[in-house]
């Protein structure tokens, strides 16, 4: 088994090398002043079982393309088999056709994933779980929500917190949360128009009054959602709000909000890199992803890792 590190998150590939007990495979990854990219796989892989690492971190496209051009490097290098880990998955979001004449861009990029040569996909908490489908290949969906749970409840007392989902898309995935902590459970309607990044929430169903709120989403963008969540659960006589969000993409506005915004903490994981901010605890993905790594090489059920 190898293990390579494609250039958008090599922090999170050696943590889940360290974990496998191997090092990264040897890569170069040259830009060239005319942007092209080439990457030269520098050990032979010739019948290996090859994992690759990519993550969707800024430039977005840019690793998106590297990714692929590492993938046909590996299937012309004759790797037996190529399994793609994307912790978090590029365009995720652009998962339907809600609007007329767009691309389902989530889709192309599994198309194109496919289309260089990758034999297996591991992607971690989509935004829609139906994003599975889009895949010809074999996809193994794992989930980062049991490890952000723990650390929740080692961290709040359960006896006053109630999940919270600020849009209707996440209501399943606080009944997820609401289970494992063992709480009470509260949906936002969050209105948001058109690419406007900015999202209003207007109505609540359940009880949030003098209770531990902890919003549940599976990312965090400019921070709108959760600052606009956050103000709403106060106004609606919440003791505290805290969020538990798998993807801490945290682009544009979102530090500066999270400073400005009452939230007390926000637990998310490793899936991107991690920004620095006080409120921030970072959990990291790379045993799961490690022991996924290593269940697909030898064979074994992915699917028991939940149990
Ligand atoms: C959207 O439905 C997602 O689940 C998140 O709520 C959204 O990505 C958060 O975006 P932002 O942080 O920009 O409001």
């Amino acid at each position: 088994m190898i293990v390579f590190a494609g250039s958008s998150h090599p922090g999170l590939a050696g943590a889940i090398c360290t974990h496998l007990g191997i090092r990264p495979g040897a890569l170069r990854t040259v830009r060239f002043s005319n942007e092209n990219i080439k990457v030269k796989v520098d050990q032979n892989v010739r019948d290996q079982d090859v994992f690759v690492v990519q993550t969707s971190a800024p430039p977005v496209s840019d690793h998106v393309l590297e990714l692929l051009i590492l993938l046909d490097a590996l299937k012309g290098a004759s790797a037996k088999r190529v399994t793609v880990a994307l912790p978090y998955y590029p365009y995720v979001r652009s998962d339907k056709k809600d609007e007329p004449r767009i691309s389902i861009t989530a889709r192309l990029i599994a198309d194109l994933l496919a289309a260089a040569g990758a034999d297996r996909i591991i992607v971690m908490d989509l935004h829609s779980p139906q994003t599975q489908g889009f895949f010809r290949i074999p996809a193994d969906q794992v989930t980062a929500v049991p490890v952000l749970a723990r650390a929740v409840k080692e961290a709040v007392p359960t006896g006053s917190l109630v999940v919270v989902a600020p849009d209707a898309g996440a209501a399943k995935l606080a009944e997820r949360y609401a289970r494992l902590l063992g709480t009470d459970l509260a949906i936002l309607e969050k209105q948001r128009h058109g690419d406007d990044e900015r999202a209003v929430a207007v109505r609540i169903v359940g009880e949030v009054g003098g209770r531990d709120a902890l919003i549940v989403d599976d990312e965090v963008s400019t921070g709108g959602t959760l600052v606009e969540a956050t103000d709403f659960l106060l106004g609606k006589g919440a003791k505290s709000v805290r969020a538990a969000i798998v993807h801490g993409v945290l682009c544009g506005p979102a530090l500066e909000r999270l400073t400005k915004s009452a939230l007390v903490e926000l637990f998310t994981t490793d899936s991107v890199p991690a920004r620095a901010h006080p409120k921030l605890r970072v959990l990291s993905v790379a045993p799961l992803l490690g022991d996924t790594i290593r269940r697909i090489h030898e064979g074994r059920s992915v699917a028991e890792l939940w149990d």
